[in-house]
Parts: structure tokens; sequence; C-alpha cells
């Protein structure tokens, strides 16, 4: 994305293309897009906490693969595709559980400890042949950040450090900025999932543009008077939107929230940071909570967002009412969300086969088009 200042004046045209229509609901570029970005790409899939022991797992969708992910005897994370060696039976079938010490197949009993490796089957004594470690689960690659585990499922996944933890800076302009929030100490106080009607893309072009501010978020924008100028203000770096004057706390109604992450600098109170990291992720900081959406694309017209909000330990033990708090971004989603259902049937009209534009405080999504269209774009043909 481009990190410039509001413009005050753009030279040059005003109105920029947007990806044509079909980008949003053609099936062969959706299973590019799953098989070339969200297949070799780090992908946010669990919060840590949701698995707190040995045998805890969740399954989730990362691109067209389900991937399992859990704690071995160890405490240490692992993920594995979800498929069986044995015949390729989905190994667990529920989004979330806990095993004791080993993960088996319900279909013929396979077992795997939790490290993935083959250690017990019907009749594998008389089997000693058989490769125990060659025949265990399928690893996929696994990090740690922000409190969430991270996958990758490409053989050589890219850097973690530049691709994901370097969006972030790029952002915020100071590699320190997101460690103060402390995301991976805080406490999970709300999640809300969300089924939107539309298009993975259009939900990131939302998030990169604050244009539609003045028109769908009243709520924000009383918090965040800048908001309402339509100026991609988020988008340079290191800038964060002040609170109103009026504004005790970033709140539904401006009535006072929590106490501020102690970790903070000066410049990051009543201030509020948006960051996107590519593809799927959005984080949004503010003084006394952060936060996170994780996106799943399940159809060209369909993707599923889980929104976590997340304070501190004590805020979340005292019992304290979250519910002010949690109210302006569910509601700023809900906008969002609905301003994205809106568009979707748009995308396959004929009004839109060559697709839109973009206004000047818009064309900094030109760049995340562009990183699509080249990710997506088929390779060129040997001897070329
Ligand atoms: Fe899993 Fe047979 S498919 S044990
Ligand atoms: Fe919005």
């Amino acid at each position: 994305m481009t990190m410039t200042p509001p413009p005050v004046a753009t030279p040059g045209p005003s109105l920029v293309s947007t990806l044509p229509g079909r980008s949003y609901t053609d099936p062969e570029i959706f299973r590019r897009e799953q098989e070339r970005i969200f297949e070799t790409r780090w992908i946010c899939a669990v919060r840590c906490a949701d698995l707190p022991k040995p045998g805890a797992y969740r399954t989730v969708l990362v691109g067209r693969e389900s991937v399992l992910i859990t704690r071995s005897r160890s405490g240490g994370l692992r993920a594995f595709l979800n498929v069986c060696r044995h015949r390729g039976a989905r190994l667990c079938t529920e989004d979330s559980g806990e095993v004791r010490r080993t993960l088996q197949c319900p279909y013929h009993a396979w077992t795997y400890d939790l490290d993935g490796l083959l250690i017990a089957a019907p009749n594998l004594a008389n089997m000693p042949d058989v490769d125990r470690a060659e025949r265990g689960l399928l690893t996929v690659a696994v990090r740690e950040w922000l409190g969430y585990a991270w996958v990758c499922l490409a053989d050589e996944p890219p850097s973690f450090v530049e691709s994901v933890v370097g969006a972030v800076t790029e952002r915020l302009g100071d590699p320190a900025a997101i460690e103060r929030y402390g995301a991976g100490e805080l406490a999970l106080g709300r999640r809300i999932s969300y089924d939107v009607k539309a298009n993975w893309k259009l939900i990131v072009e939302n998030f990169m543009e604050c244009y539609h501010c003045a028109t769908i978020h009243p709520e924000l924008t009383d918090v965040l008077p800048e908001f309402a100028e339509g100026f991609a203000a988020q988008y340079y770096v290191g800038h964060g939107a002040s609170f109103a004057d009026g504004a005790e706390g970033f709140t539904v109604d401006g009535s006072p929230g929590f106490g501020r992450i102690p970790s903070l600098g000066e410049e990051q109170d009543r201030r509020y940071f948006a960051v996107t990291v590519q593809p799927q992720v959005f984080v949004n900081l503010v003084p006394d909570h952060v936060i996170l959406h994780r996106m799943f694309p399940l159809a060209p017209d369909r993707t599923l967002v889980e929104c976590d909000w997340l304070y501190m330990t004590e805020v979340v033990a005292s019992g304290a009412d979250l519910e002010r708090s949690v109210e302006l971004f569910h509601r700023v989603n809900l906008q969002d969300f609905a301003a994205c259902e809106r568009t979707q049937p748009g995308m396959g009209s004929r009004a839109y086969r060559a697709g839109g534009v973009l206004v000047p405080s818009e064309h900094h999504i030109g760049a995340f088009h562009r990183w699509v269209a080249e990710a997506i774009a088929p390779p060129v043909p040997d001897g070329a």
C-alpha cells in the first residue's frame, strides 16, 4: 500500500481503475487466489490461548486445506494437514476439541502422537517395514506472534519477519510500536464471527479506505473526527487518528473505556491505529484494547470473519462490562460488512464488467490490486 499523507490536491488523474468485476465472482480466479495467496502466505489461524494445554486442538480452513493446530506434550505449537495418512479421512471433524495423548482417526483407528508420528494402527506390529515417521501426519509451518498461531502451507514459507512483522512495522513506522500493546498477554474479552456474503477482497479494500466513514460510521466518526474528512488518514506511516476532544474512551458513546495499557508510549495514547496484514488480518490498536480480525474466504462471494476484542487480563478477570467498548467496533463491522454485501451483487453486473474507479484517497488500494493480480498471474510458460 502507498503510505502517503492525505492529498490536498492530486496531480494527474483523479480516478484510477479497480479490478474488473469478475475478479470478485469467478470461481477460477478464487481458486487461484486460494492456491497462490492463502496457501503460500502466513495465515493468522487461531488464538494461542484457545489451545491452553497439550492435546487441545482447533481446525481451521487455510485456502482449500483443513489444518489441525494443537500442542505437543512439551507445550509447543504443532500444525498438521487434517488428513489421515491411511486412506485420507479427516482426522478431526470438529472446529475444536481436546485429546489426551493421541489423535486417532475415526475410520480405521490409525493413531498419531501429538508430534504427528504414527504410533499405532490395527495390525501395525505385523507390518514391520512401515516407517512410522514417514507415515506420520504432514506438518505445516507454524509461528506464534501477537498471541496467535500463524501457519503457512508453503514448503518454503516466506520470511515471517519480512512478510508479517514487516507489514506492521511499515505501517506503524516503529518496530517497537506493536510490541507495546502486548497483544500476546492480553485476554479475549469477546469474539464475534461474521458470515459475510462478499468476496474477501471487498472486505480488505473497505478496511483500507475511509472515504466511506462519513457516510456509514456515525459512531466511529464521533470518536475519530478526522475520519469524517474522508482522507485515508489511517494509511500514512506512523499516523494514528486522534480521539475527539470530548471522547473519554474508544466506546460507542465516547464514555470512558479502561485504563491505558501501561507499556504504551504517550504518542499511542488517545489514538487509533489500523493495520492491514495481507491477505487476511486487520489489527486495530487503541489505548485500552486491541481488535484483531481474521478472514477465511469460503467462496467467491462468502467470507468468514472472526473478530477478537482483547483486553488486559485484569479487565477481563474483573468481570467489567465490556459492552460499550465492544459495541463501537461491532457496529463498525456490521456497517462495513453490510456495505460489502451491498457491493457484491454489483460485481456480477454488466455495469461493472470493466470495474469501477478509485478516488485519490483510495489510490493506495491500487497497490493491493496489483499485489493480487501479480500473485495469481499465470506463470510464463517454459521457453516463452
Ligand atoms: Fe484413517 Fe483409515 S483413513 S485410519
Ligand atoms: Fe469502515
